[in-house]
């Protein structure tokens, strides 16, 4: 679990504005949701079987013997808040995004984090897949604004959940003469959640998987014209993409369309995976509500800040107040609210230090303009107002002073 300090807040910010103001223009609206929620939330959908909810949820009993978990993901969370305000009863299609740490107790790694932050989206009540091609391009287009470069988009479909089952029963007879061979944690999933071996890390587990019966095979009528019309759609936007049969991912939740948004760029390493989304289409009736069709995603923010390009300028001030003389720091004070009032990021040091010292913080703190107080000045109205960047200075009624300094900062803008 990561400090995130001051100075490097810029690029967050950066990363939080982009994803913001994109997902507006999409039409999305923040949601929050608590950071908590009862442990079985997260079993339900999830899945039971799931590495997140095998190994790595932060849970515990709380004083009212509640068995809690810190949310290791957001869809659950917004799944449990549509169906208890009963939103599908007040409009037709919900679209929500969301920023927040979320956890999960993984092996840290480079870009693996155990509280890590995630900026994601859904999409309540359309069943696809102009939505599903649509959202593909808002991530890829975020992306591209944050000078994210070499992306690659993965697109695959999981059919509905007959088809799985389907499915499920084939890999199983393919790979259960293999069973000796595959990996422990492997040789476990046949029995319970066989999907997931196809996204096993284990170099043996993936050659014996190479040969593997493909999803796309099983797919009926539907799902298939389904997933034709979201590659027709994703081509008629210009986001490039490639097929990937073997796209599983680790949560039980999903159907038809799924997605993942990888980098390419060396800083990444293994977690190179920077998005991961898709449709939920049986999960808010899972949770209890209607039968309602949605899809989402949800991207890594520090794998997004790995790869992103562009600098960051630390932040500086626009004026700072000093003081001559240690008695004149009240009027410093009341100054500072003056120009502050006036919306000028304004900041002075009233500790008592040297002028010199004072001058040298200003500087470093990158005023474009320094205030000089002293007792002489201070007896005949004046103030002398420093232009950092033009060297010059020169004395200003008190009166005028802020008005004076935020021409100047507005010109220097
Ligand atoms: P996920 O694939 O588990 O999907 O996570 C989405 C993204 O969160 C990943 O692609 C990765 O960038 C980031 N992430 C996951 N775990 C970590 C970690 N330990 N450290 C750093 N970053 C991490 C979901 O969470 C789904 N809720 C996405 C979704 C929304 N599907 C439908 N709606």
């Amino acid at each position: 679990m990561n400090d995130v300090l001051p100075e490097a807040i810029a690029r967050w910010h950066r990363v939080e504005r982009a994803f913001r103001e994109i997902s507006t223009r999409y039409g999305y609206t923040e949601v929050r949701t608590p950071i908590v929620e009862p442990t079985q939330l997260f079993v339900r959908s999830i899945g039971e079987t799931t590495d997140i909810v095998e190994k790595e949820m932060y849970t515990f009993v709380d004083k009212g013997d509640d068995m809690l978990t810190l949310r290791p993901e957001g869809t659950a969370s917004a799944v449990r808040a549509y169906v208890e305000h009963a939103v599908n009863g007040r409009e037709p299609i919900s679209k929500w995004s969301y920023v927040g740490p979320m956890f999960r107790r993984e092996r840290p790694a480079r870009g693996r984090y155990r509280q890590f932050w995630q900026a994601g989206v859904e999409c309540f009540g359309d069943a696809g897949p102009f939505v599903d091609a649509e959202m593909i391009d808002m991530v890829v287009t975020m992306l591209a604004s944050l000078g994210v470069q070499d992306l690659e988009v993965l697109v695959n479909s999981l059919g509905s959940g007959e088809t799985r089952a389907k499915y499920k029963d084939a890999l199983t007879a393919y790979l259960s003469p293999h069973r000796d061979r595959l990996s422990e944690d492997s040789q476990r999933r046949l029995g319970t959640n066989p999907l997931r071996i196809l996204d096993s890390k284990s170099e043996g587990d993936k050659e014996i998987c190479a040969g593997a019966p493909s999803l796309l095979e099983f797919l009926d009528d539907a799902d298939r014209t389904h997933f034709e019309e979201l590659q027709k759609s994703l081509d008629a936007l210009g986001t490039r993409y490639r097929v990937e049969p073997k796209l599983v991912r680790g949560l039980d939740y999903y159907s038809r369309t799924l997605f993942e948004v990888q980098g390419r760029g060396g800083e990444l390493g293994a977690q190179n995976t920077i998005c991961g989304g898709g449709r939920y289409d049986g999960l808010v009736k899972e949770l209890g509500g209607p039968d309602v069709p949605s899809i989402g995603f949800a991207a890594g923010i520090e794998r997004i800040l790995l790869v992103m390009g562009g600098e960051d300028r630390a932040p500086t001030i626009d004026v700072a107040v000093a003081v001559a003389d240690a008695a004149l720091r009240v009027d410093a004070s009341v100054l500072l609210r003056d120009l502050r009032a006036a919306g000028l990021v304004a900041d002075g040091d009233l500790r008592g230090q040297s002028l010199k010292s004072q001058l040298r913080r200003a500087d470093k703190l990158g005023a474009k303009v320094v205030l000089v107080l002293g007792p002489a000045e201070t007896e005949r109205g004046v103030v002398q107002m420093k232009d950092l960047a033009a060297h010059s200075s020169n004395e200003v009624p008190r009166a005028e002073v802020v008005a004076r300094v935020r021409d100047r900062v507005r010109e220097s803008a």
